[in-house]
């Protein structure tokens, strides 16, 4: 035996192969029009396809029709309606040599759903049958040429068991249905639109259906349906009322209407994403569909509303409009972030909404664009195009669009998306042709800018303001720099729009917002009428996904702290304060510790600030976030520094925490923004109060947890008893397993608060909470709930005992057996290793390593382990 798994291992790895941007060459052959027939079975589906293929007439040789396949074995070949033998199948893929022009070809395959445990293609989900074809899911149903350049009408008969699945659904239009023999029945669906391969979806199960209607703005009524699990009805409503929000604000802000008679959302629980924005038939992971008060979080009722928008955006920027290759993604998500990010910040707090999404690009894609999987928002090269679905081809594509958005103001900027809707409708666009479109519906030229598509890493941008008395002029002076993967920092000349306010230094007033737009390595900017030293507001609003470095004084970030009318620059200015305290303390420097807690006791005591900015203003920054202001990240010294200065603002201010807290208490539960703003105030406050170590915390915790009738406060209370040693925390654990051990959703929140805490046996329990009986690999949302929660707790993932890298390593290996796409999303997470002080590096790359090594590794997770390791 021994020698048998030596040989395996010395066998020499196959050469990836390397998809590049630079080699993208139209399609030989197109296929105007598909046919498809699915007699459907868990356990064993037969699907027919019927392809209209049409020579390209630019072809200038007779290239051989190649079908992309995935597992796939034809056991029918048709051309023309006769027999067909003259076809090979390479490396999984169906190569017909055909002469002329025009064909009619038809393939029979075979397929078994329920064995589909990457959760690509077609696939069980319990007893239902769904499909996730982006990005390249479609060659696991049928033989097809499988890249979104290629455009063709569907019209899809599906039959299946009635009493399995009474509920058929695809996209576009039901234009007819019936009953055969056996129980089974069909129905027969056309989509109008012509659509990539990756826009195709089919559900075939036991489902109810949430039904509402909506009438475009040109009067087309439109049939709205919600699909879940007959017990999960009462949950879809706010689901329902984003959808209808999302197309009433897509006509009012981008002039766009919806375009069939039918909407579908289908919610299933087996999910590998959050989302997806098949034409007519959007598939949702449940998690982003079912809420009420009892279950979900305000932050999850935000995230439906922000996914439902999304995919809904979609229908437009995506599916109207496509991409042309996968290196075009961002095309269509950064553009459709950027969409659902001004969307929330209309129905919502647009001041909260721009703190949210920058945490989550600091916290997601800063660090990817410093590391080794950098790459920029249209890369140049991929192996497995399932890795690139990023927070840098998402996120910071989004800021790259707000940045457009900012260069040519609102009016301008509609003006170039209208044209880029007009001129590429039914197209498959690149984001050259986005950026063109801008050019010349907002009359701008953005030569320069396109640096923001080719470039990786964030910009750092040094800002100086000097003031001249006898002059009365204020300097800007700004550099901005580059650096690749730990390179040392270069001159850059990026596009930069920074916005800025000089405030008046006594009362904080000033004259007007400015845009300067910072497009050289170093550039100065004089601002006259300067009696006074102004203090410098600048990127507000986070105008740039840039890191900032000032030189601004304690006394000013202190000051823009209670005085900036940019909530985004007040808030990152107390921010600003506290990390460079935080940073000073692990780094051993001296710092000032009194003008942060000055700086708190002015917010407290500012009655004007809404009190769900105010929760947001004196939190501290992350863990992570400190550890990315550092050349070599300690994370015990990181965790103890920020401790040591909760527990201080905790005792400083315990009284009016806790006046706060009570002037918080809820009554009946409401979504509208006061409510929620109270509960947010209350979690953080009883945070602080637990970490003045006073005597009561535990209970009070406890008390929070059992009086609640809503998951935020439940929740905020059990994150809060979670890191303690009370026997609150273990009462109030297994109370919340036992009412909730039947929804998954709930029960993800239980291994979620588990896998963060800050207490040191986290590592023994999250290997404990593995072998759970409600623990398992095949569901995406538990593997993330226990898993992605451990690896973001920055302080015990990174274990000084390195047993939660091995973990890790241990858990990547097994799913990458079942899940590959869902397991190459945690290398990111070993692969910083250079980032750690020594000890804790070395025992990173060992993880890599141990998963480099190990045998019949997916292409995700090779891909993502090699470059980590290069
Ligand atoms: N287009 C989807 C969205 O952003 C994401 C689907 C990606 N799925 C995948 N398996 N890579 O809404
Ligand atoms: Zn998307």
């Amino acid at each position: 035996m021994p020698d048998i798994q030596k040989t395996d291992a010395a066998m020499p790895a196959t050469q990836p192969t390397i998809i590049r941007r630079e080699d993208y060459r139209p399609p030989a052959w197109f296929i105007p029009s598909i046919a498809l027939d699915f007699q459907l079975g868990l356990d064993h589906t037969v699907v027919h396809s019927l392809l209209d293929v049409r020579r390209s007439k630019s072809a200038k040789y007779e290239e051989p029709l190649l079908l992309d396949g995935d597992g796939l074995i034809p056991t029918a070949v048709k051309v023309d309606g006769e027999a067909w033998t003259d076809w090979q199948l390479i490396d999984g893929n169906l190569q017909l040599s055909l002469p002329g022009t025009a064909h009619e070809v038809e393939i029979t395959v075979e397929i078994d759903p329920s064995t589909n445990t990457q959760l690509m293609g077609l696939y069980a989900s319990q007893d239902m049958l769904c499909t996730q074809c982006e990005a390249e899911g479609f060659r696991r149903i049928t033989f097809f040429p499988d890249r979104p350049d290629i455009l063709s009408r569907y019209s899809v008969r599906m039959e299946g068991d009635k009493k399995t699945f009474p509920v058929l659904l695809c996209n576009g239009d039901k234009v007819a249905e019936g009953e055969v023999d056996n129980g089974r029945h069909w129905a027969q669906w056309n989509d109008p639109w012509p659509k990539p391969s990756y826009l195709f979806a089919l559900v075939a199960g036991d489902l109810v259906a949430n039904t509402d209607s909506f009438t475009t703005r040109s009067g087309k009524p439109v049939e709205l349906n919600i699909w879940v699990r007959d017990g999960d009805l009462p949950r879809t409503g706010h689901a329902m009322q984003a959808l209808k929000d999302s197309m009433r604000w897509d006509e009012e802000v981008y002039g766009r209407e919806y375009d069939l008679g039918l909407f579908n959302i289908v919610a299933v629980s087996d999910f590998n994403m959050g989302a997806m924005e098949n034409k007519g038939l959007n598939i949702f992971n449940s998690r982003y569909i079912l809420a009420d008060p009892e279950v979900a979080t305000d932050a999850d009722f935000d995230g439906i509303e922000g996914v439902v928008a999304h995919e809904y955006f979609h229908n437009w920027s995506g599916n109207r409009v496509t991409c042309r290759d996968w290196f075009q993604l961002s095309l269509k998500e950064g553009f459709t972030v950027y969409r659902d990010q001004s969307f929330s910040a209309d129905m919502g707090s647009a001041a909260l909404k721009r703190i949210e999404d920058v945490r989550i690009l600091r916290a997601a894609q800063f660090p990817e664009d410093a590391g080794p999987l950098a790459h920029p928002i249209r890369p140049e090269s991929y192996q497995e195009i399932s890795n690139f679905y990023t927070a840098t081809v998402y996120n910071k594509g989004a800021e790259v669009i707000r940045m457009m958005a900012t260069l040519l103001g609102a009016e301008r900027f509609r003006k170039g998306t209208d044209l880029y809707f007009d001129r590429h409708d039914g197209e498959a666009a690149t984001c050259e042709d986005f950026v063109v479109a801008m050019e010349d519906g907002g009359e701008i030229d953005l030569g320069k800018f396109r640096g923001w598509y080719r470039t990786p890493g964030t910009p750092r941008v040094s800002a100086k303001l000097s003031h001249n008395p006898q002059t009365g002029t204020a300097k800007l002076d700004l550099k901005q720099s580059l650096s690749a993967n730990g390179a040392p920092q270069q001159p850059s000349e990026m596009v930069i729009p920074i916005k800025i306010a000089l405030l008046d230094p006594v009362t904080g007033a000033h004259e007007g917002e400015q845009l300067v737009t910072l497009d050289q390595a170093a550039q100065s900017f004089t601002f006259e009428g300067q009696k006074d030293h102004p203090i410098l507001s600048i990127n507000r609003g986070f105008s740039a996904p840039i890191i900032l470095e000032s030189s601004r004084t304690a006394e000013e970030l202190a000051f823009l702290s209670s005085h900036d009318d940019d909530p985004f620059a007040r808030f990152e200015a107390m921010q600003q304060l506290m990390a460079s305290y935080l940073v000073a303390q692990v780094t051993g420097t001296p710092a000032d510790r009194d003008i942060i807690l000055q700086a708190i006791g002015a917010v407290l005591a500012d009655d004007k600030i809404d009190r769900a900015f105010l929760a947001e203003l004196i939190q501290l920054p992350s863990e992570a976030f400190l550890g990315d202001q550092m050349i070599e990240v300690d994370p015990q010294t990181i965790h103890d520094a920020r401790e040591k200065l909760r527990g201080k603002i905790g005792v400083q201010f315990e009284r009016k925490f806790r006046r706060l807290y009570n002037q918080c208490e809820p009554g009946a539960f409401s979504l509208d923004a006061a409510a929620r703003a109270d509960r947010k105030l209350r979690n953080v406050t009883l945070g602080y109060i637990a970490a003045s170590q006073v005597e009561d915390a535990a209970a009070l915790a406890f008390d929070q947890y059992r009086d609640a009738n809503n998951m935020t406060a439940m929740q905020g209370a059990l994150g809060v008893l979670s890191h303690m040693d009370a026997e609150e925390r273990t009462w109030a654990l297994e109370d919340f397993f036992k009412r909730f051990k039947d929804n998954a959703l709930v029960l993800d929140k239980w291994f979620t608060l588990q896998a963060m805490s800050q207490r040191s046996d986290t590592v023994k329990r999250v290997e404990r909470l593995a072998n759970h009986p409600e623990f398992t690999l095949s569901n995406p949302n538990r593997v993330r709930a226990l898993y992605a929660g451990f690896t973001n707790n920055q302080v015990r993932f990174h274990d000084p005992s390195g047993k939660g890298y091995q973990m890790i390593a241990d858990m990547v290996i097994e799913l990458d057996g079942q899940n590959p796409q869902t397991a190459a999303r945690f290398i990111p997470s070993l692969g910083r290793w250079r980032r750690f002080e020594r000890g804790r590096s070395d025992l990173m790359r060992l993880a890599l390593e141990k998963i480099a090594g190990a045998p019949n590794l997916s292409k995700d997770v090779s891909e993502q382990v090699s470059k980590s390791l290069a």
